[in-house]
């Protein structure tokens, strides 16, 4: 039995490690959240309060649980803060070397007993876990966009994945009432698996002048009835994401499927990135 988790680390402040440090904090653990300087870690924890402030807004929270919520959330700029983690969720930038070498910094610094797991989106776990000495507590937990609202939880274990690990993880999703599904460490997971091809399609059929984005994304949302056509999601994830995990999961497979269309990389050359910076397949200066 692995032992229960209670003190939750995050590595990353960013979008998706400020929505994990919410969630956590909302569900009753206590978490460390580090991000590299004093400026990040005030950007990152800036981001959570307005989250919390929204969903009290919203009247999904009341005050005094944010109040609460909040008070669980330690911000910190050294590794040395997880001394006490049982859990240590990695959600740093995409970038292999460096996922890396922060999981043989956080096998360092985490207890033995602890779980290590990254949030990457398309990179492959067992790099991540032959990084450290505990291979067999490492895994993936690959939250979805965004991370407070959406219900699901992808937890990807390696062959080296112990049962006790994915069951800990399994008992760590339900507390933050999360579904969650199991998935081998394989290109693309489930979610991207299925869903990175879709979106490529999009953009090949736009190119090709099958219709207008606005027509395919009227089709997708109404006629499938999605919360939104695949040209507003790509925009919403990040084209400089989605061309990520494509290249990630073409790089390993050479698979057509993820092969990106030239359309897509010549936009996010350009720096058409969505909605983060305003501009992809729609324009959003004005919002
Ligand atoms: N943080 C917190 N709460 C948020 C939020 C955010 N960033 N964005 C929206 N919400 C909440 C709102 O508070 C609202 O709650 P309520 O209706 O109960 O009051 C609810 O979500 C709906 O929000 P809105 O009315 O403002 O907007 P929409 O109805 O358009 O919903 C959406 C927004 C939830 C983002 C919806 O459009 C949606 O589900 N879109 C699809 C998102 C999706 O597919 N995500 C997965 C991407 S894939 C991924 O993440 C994998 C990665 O590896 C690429």
């Amino acid at each position: 039995m692995a032992q229960p988790i209670t003190r939750v680390g995050i590595v990353g402040c960013g979008l998706m490690g400020s929505g994990i440090a919410e969630v956590c904090a909302r569900a009753g653990y206590t978490v460390i959240v580090r991000e590299v300087s004093r400026e990040q870690l005030a950007a990152g924890l800036a981001r959570i309060d307005g989250s919390l402030d929204r969903a009290v807004a919203r009247g999904k929270l009341a005050a005094a649980e944010r109040d609460a919520a909040r008070s669980r959330i330690i911000g910190a700029t050294d590794l040395s803060a997880f001394a006490d983690c049982d859990l240590v969720v990695e959600a740093v930038a995409e970038n292999l070397e460096l996922k890396r070498r922060v999981f043989a910094e956080l096998d360092a610094a985490a207890p033995r007993h602890a779980l290590l797991a990254s949030n990457t989106s398309s990179l492959a776990i067992i790099e991540m876990a032959a990084a450290t000495d505990r291979p067999a507590q490492v895994l993936g937990l690959h939250f979805m966009q965004p991370v407070p609202v959406m219900p699901l939880l992808e937890i990807v274990r390696t062959f080296l994945t112990s049962d006790e690990t994915l069951e800990a993880a399994q008992a760590f999703a339900a507390r933050l009432g999360k579904t969650s599904v199991v998935c081998k460490d394989s290109p693309g997971f489930i979610v991207n698996r299925l869903l990175i091809p879709y979106l490529l399609h999009a953009i090949d059929a736009l190119e090709k002048g099958i219709a207008t984005k606005e027509d395919f994304d009227a089709a997708i949302k109404l006629g499938l009835n999605h919360p939104m056509g695949p040209f507003t999601l790509l925009d919403y994830i990040g084209l400089d994401t989605i061309l990520f995990i494509a290249d990630a999961v073409f790089d390993e497979t050479k698979d057509a499927r993820f092969a990106a269309p030239p359309l897509l990389r010549r936009m996010v050359s350009a720096g058409y990135l969505g909605r983060k910076n305003g501009r992809g397949f729609y324009d959003y200066t004005s919002q």
